[in-house]
């Protein structure tokens, strides 16, 4: 029997709650699909800084290395400065295990969960391919006496492996049409992403190609998102384009996103945040959660096992009377709901 080793990261504020469902419905699936999974809790997040003053030690980021997957909760803390654990925890991670890829599915699962007039599941069904190791997030912050000096930091290799992954992931979607979103009109250095997206474009003719500016896309994403199939974009710009996503998807609730680098151990967490103030109790929804170990699933190679983790959570949505917190249906009822769900025997 095939066993698959996961790290769980719980993390901080409902981060554990909601972690604790995702693996729930794991074991769950795999028990029915005839996998096996061994999982291994990292208790790192706030809390664990305050009492070892480290937040991932290097003998736990080497064992990281060597597992299969890795289920994260949720980072922050408002105890602490902002960025601080964020940076020390998922930037670690994403940045030192080479995560080069953020994949953001913004799917509308029920029509009744948008909140744009009209708009149908199949008017959105978006892959948005976010860059994950560069831009903002890893350019020197330069302090001088007046002023502050913010990099934005972009490689070719870095921008041609993100665009590369972005058109194989096209290719393998059924409108075969990919959207690059930039702001190459005020930043200059994005004429890379331009140029990139172009040459490596001649490798792909069979996919449909569109560009669009970061401001733009946010309009096109309210008034057309049937305009969009496959997105490639910057970090910064897919961070904020992906908040907008999960909106009119539903709400955070239902976003879940992979950090990944192919063939690599991979992170896969829900979108949201930490929310500290309903830490532990089990006011949470669980679902962005389990849809991320969906993805983790998928990426495992699991794909039978992925889809009907879905498919489970499109039974289950329509029976929750909301999807934000304190629904009125417990974190861990939520969970139990999409395991009676899986169909499998
Ligand atoms: C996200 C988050 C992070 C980001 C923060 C916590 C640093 O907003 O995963 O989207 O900006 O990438
Ligand atoms: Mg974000």
């Amino acid at each position: 029997m095939k066993n698959y080793r996961i790290g769980a990261l719980g993390g901080d504020g409902i981060g554990p709650e909601v972690t604790e469902e995702g693996l729930k419905v794991l074991r769950a699936v795999a028990d029915r699909s005839g996998f096996g999974v061994e999982v291994t809790d990292y208790p790192f997040g706030a809390e664990y800084h305050l009492q070892h003053k480290e937040l991932i030690p290097d003998s736990a980021f080497s064992e990281m290395k060597d597992l299969d997957a890795i289920l994260l909760g949720a980072i922050g803390d408002p105890r602490f400065e902002p960025g601080f654990l964020e940076f020390g925890i998922v930037g670690r991670l994403r940045f030192d295990l080479d995560l080069y890829v953020n994949l953001r599915p913004i799917k509308l699962y029920d029509e009744s969960l948008c909140p744009l007039k009209g708009k149908k599941p199949e008017d959105l069904d978006i892959l948005v391919v976010r860059e994950n190791t560069e831009d903002a997030y890893r350019g020197r912050t330069i302090k001088e006496d007046d002023r502050v000096i913010q990099e934005m930091l972009y490689t070719r290799s870095g921008t041609e492996r993100i665009i590369r992954y972005a058109y194989e992931r096209a290719r393998s979607r059924s409108r075969k049409k990919l959207t690059l979103v930039d702001k190459a009109n005020a930043i200059r250095a994005h004429d890379l992403y331009r140029k990139t997206f172009v040459a490596v474009g001649e490798d792909y003719p069979d996919i449909e190609k569109d560009y669009a500016y970061i401001d733009a896309a946010c309009m096109w994403l309210i008034k057309n998102p049937e305009s969009f199939d496959t997105v490639v974009t910057t970090n910064m710009f897919g961070d904020i384009l992906t908040d907008l996503g999960a909106a009119i998807q539903g709400g955070l609730g239902v976003a879940a996103g992979g950090n990944i680098h192919p063939g690599k151990v991979s992170v896969f967490e829900p979108i949201h945040g930490s929310a500290p103030k309903y830490k532990g109790q089990k006011k949470a929804n669980p679902i962005a959660t389990i849809l991320a170990a969906g993805m983790l699933l998928d990426h495992l190679g699991e794909h039978g096992a992925a889809g009907e983790v879905e498919a489970a959570v499109i039974r289950v949505l329509p029976k929750l009377p909301s999807l934000g917190t304190d629904s009125g249906v417990s974190t861990d009822r939520i969970g139990d709901m999409v395991i009676e769900e899986l169909t499998s025997p």
